[in-house]
């Protein structure tokens, strides 16, 4: 179950989206997929999947027309997963990129065994304040991941010889895992790549497809926006993120990037 934010004038789009999203559902076999406007906000949806099985969700969610659907679905809206059924702890197999943004994986310090029997706190209680807190430390977690600390904790392995401005950044997918990025110079100065990239470039290569959010993280008074290239990495593997930047301070801005970057160029335009 998700809520929809349909960006304003976007609802037309939005429709569409929805409705070839339910005839491909349908002709695959995947299940139902209902949208409920908000009575009080028209542009508020909510959406439910009724999956025909869990193969099909799993199926659902590795589907590449999906995935170009659920793409185009976030540049127009911004969407939150209320529940999602893919992302329980329980037995429920899950298909090859997604054991690891879960995880699943079997590591010397969490195998999947290990994780079912751990009764213990959390992770996120036991190791409040912890520096090494990370993407990998989160799972388990109830509420809603704390992205600017990601960002902070990510910004730590900047590799910035040579302007010794270090960035770090979060982007959050859509099934809720969090990929961490840090820019990395270089002594050619111009392979440099910001830490916006380098999240995304990561999440692409680790098989996520549609985002949410990222935290932006650098050690300034003013607040540091991403550059014009990673707007553009941004909008184009992303959409309409939000963007959270934020300091070493307690201070935090969010903006739409589809404010930062008003008429971007696209893969709609070729
Ligand atoms: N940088 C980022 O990583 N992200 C930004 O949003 C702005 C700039 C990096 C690139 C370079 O390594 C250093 O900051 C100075 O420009």
């Amino acid at each position: 179950m998700s809520l929809i934010d349909v960006s304003e004038g976007q609802e037309e789009a939005f429709l569409a989206i929805a409705s070839e999203f339910s005839v491909l559902m349908a002709k695959k076999n995947y299940g139902r997929a209902d949208i409920v406007r908000d009575e009080a906000s028209p542009t508020t949806f909510y959406a439910v999947r009724h999956w025909a099985s869990a193969s099909a969700a799993e199926a659902c969610h590795a589907d590449p027309e999906v995935s170009a659907l659920t793409s185009r679905l976030y540049q127009v809206a911004t969407i939150t997963h209320v529940v999602n059924g893919v992302r329980r702890g329980g037995p429920m197999r899950l298909v090859a990129p997604d054991r690891r943004a879960h995880g699943m994986e079997s590591d010397r310090r969490s195998g999947f065994d290990r994780r079912l029997k751990d009764d213990g706190p959390d992770d996120e209680e036991q190791r409040h304040g912890d520096r090494r807190l990370g993407p990998r430390r989160l799972r388990g977690r109830s509420g809603p991941i704390d992205l600017v600390a990601v960002a902070r904790r990510a910004r730590e392995n900047a590799h910035a010889e040579f302007s010794h401005f270090k960035v770090g950044a979060a982007l959050e997918a859509a099934d809720g895992s969090v990929v961490a990025g840090c820019n990395v110079e270089n002594a050619t100065y111009g392979l440099t790549i910001c830490a916006e990239r380098v999240a995304m470039f990561k999440a692409i290569s680790e098989g996520h497809r549609a985002f949410s959010r990222i935290a932006i993280v650098a050690d300034t008074p003013t607040l540091t926006p991403p550059c014009g290239a990673c707007r553009q990495i941004l909008w184009e593997f992303g959409g309409n993120l939000e963007i959270i930047l934020a300091n070493l301070a307690s201070d935090e801005a969010t903006h739409s990037l589809q404010t930062l970057l008003p008429l971007p160029f696209d893969a709609r335009l070729l």
